[in-house]
């Protein structure tokens, strides 16, 4: 423990944000030392501006749920020159109280867990037909680029309804639209891909499926036609599901298969076991925690542990650090299985929790099933202080992962 004077010094010492994380494994050490000493941090951004970091779980779980926080875009705090400049949409992501609860109450039929396990069939034959084409390749091969990226593409395109023949078109831009994150190569193919969204809304509205299809033939039927939706949303908010859905659950898959190459025991178990790949999962997510600095703002003042956030101040929520707080995970920076991990916050917490939770659970577990079943001798084709992490993007990850089999 910090003595009282260590801590005043800590208090005082600032912080800026965003920090770079540089291990696969570990969040920036920083976090520790703020969860022990300053749990609600004053820190700088870019241009000086002052905002908190918020770190112990119980904080993050009070004030991500607290009606006072806001999700509102005009009042994040701002992370770049940049930032702030790409229009505001009606995206979930962007709205509070009471039409944020609105729109997702139109969302939450498409995303239970009985909708996500009707899933699991059609992500077992992508998973496998990539893996059909994975143990073909020459080695070592790309398990990002061959296995993560197009798997949670595809189930996106399955989500969605996106007709077969399209396919392609969409991994190719959703590809180049995370691998060259930030060039203009990765805008263009973001505006391909929803500028093909925008089409594909359209000729649904036209046409709609005539048996079950994906949640935009839902929306266009069950919504859009009868006014509740316009066009423009449905648009934001299938932007939204790409966006939100892809880079993420591309990103765990290609980790978690680090981790347990990386935790041989642990791999061996789930082999032998696959009925302890949930578990596995859960403790996954908290350990690797690929979604990190959720951002909002104080729409009132608001006292928490002797801290006074003032109305209009900014907030940036560390889940990587609540995902290792000791008061709630015993041991946290170990990886273990068979601990009780579901606490975590790596979906988030409150009204925008993650829609998308039991579709990237179950995705990861039958990617994670098939790779430990079907791969049985996969290995690290490099030395794991070699991997290129994504250090200043919005979501971690690894640019490759080369392995060989
Ligand atoms: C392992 C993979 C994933 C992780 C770690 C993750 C993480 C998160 C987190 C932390 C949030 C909260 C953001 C905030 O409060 O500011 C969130 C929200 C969201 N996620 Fe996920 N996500 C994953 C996969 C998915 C998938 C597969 C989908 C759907 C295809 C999805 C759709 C969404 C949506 C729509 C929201 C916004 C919900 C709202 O504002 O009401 N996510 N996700």
């Amino acid at each position: 423990m910090p003595t009282a004077r260590a801590a005043d010094a800590e208090a005082q010492r600032e912080t800026s944000w965003p920090m770079a994380r540089t291990c696969p494994f570990q969040p920036p050490g920083r976090y520790a030392e703020l969860r022990a000493t300053t749990p609600i941090a004053p820190a700088r951004v870019w241009d000086g501006s002052r905002t908190w970091l918020i770190t112990r779980q119980e904080h993050l779980r009070a004030l991500l749920a607290d009606p006072r926080v806001r999700i509102d875009p005009a009042g994040l705090p701002r992370l770049s020159p940049a930032d702030g400049s790409v229009p505001v949409t009606r995206s979930l992501l962007t709205l509070d109280a009471p039409d944020h609860g609105t729109l997702r109450r139109v969302f939450i039929p498409e995303f239970t867990v009985r909708r996500a396990r009707a899933m699991r069939p059609g992500i077992e034959r992508i998973v496998d037909g990539l893996l059909d084409r994975f143990v073909t390749l020459d080695r070592p091969a790309d398990l990002v680029a061959e296995l993560a990226l197009p798997m949670s593409t595809l189930v996106i395109c399955e989500l969605l309804g996106v007709p077969y023949e399209d396919h392609e078109f969409f991994q190719s831009r959703s590809e180049r639209a995370t691998r060259l994150m930030g060039d203009d190569e990765s805008v263009t193919a973001l505006l391909e891909l929803r500028d093909y969204l925008d089409r594909l809304i359209t000729a649904k509205a036209r046409q709609p499926a005539s048996s079950d299809g994906g949640v935009l033939d839902t929306l266009v039927t069950g919504r859009l036609r009868t006014g509740e939706l316009t066009h423009a949303d449905v648009l934001d908010n299938a932007v939204l599901l790409l966006a939100a859905g892809h880079e993420t659950s591309a990103a765990m898959t290609a980790l978690s298969v680090l981790t347990l190459l990386q935790h041989p025991a642990a791999r061996r178990e789930l082999s032998e076991d696959p009925g302890l790949l949930p578990g596995a999962v859960e403790e996954l997510l908290r350990y690797l925690n690929v979604a990190d600095g959720l951002r909002r703002s104080a729409a009132a003042d608001i006292e928490l542990d002797g801290h006074t956030i003032r109305a209009g101040d900014g907030l940036i929520f560390l889940l990587a650090s609540g995902n290792r707080d000791e008061s709630v995970f015993p041991d946290a920076d170990l990886f273990d299985i068979h601990r009780p991990a579901r606490q975590h916050v790596a979906f988030g917490y409150g009204p925008h929790q993650c829609l998308g939770q039991n579709l990237a659970r179950l995705e990861l577990e039958v990617t994670l099933g098939a790779v430990l079943r079907r791969l049985p001798g996969l290995r690290l084709a490099t030395e794991v202080d070699t991997l290129r992490v994504k250090e200043d993007s919005a979501i971690f990850g690894l640019h490759e992962l080369p392995v060989t089999w």
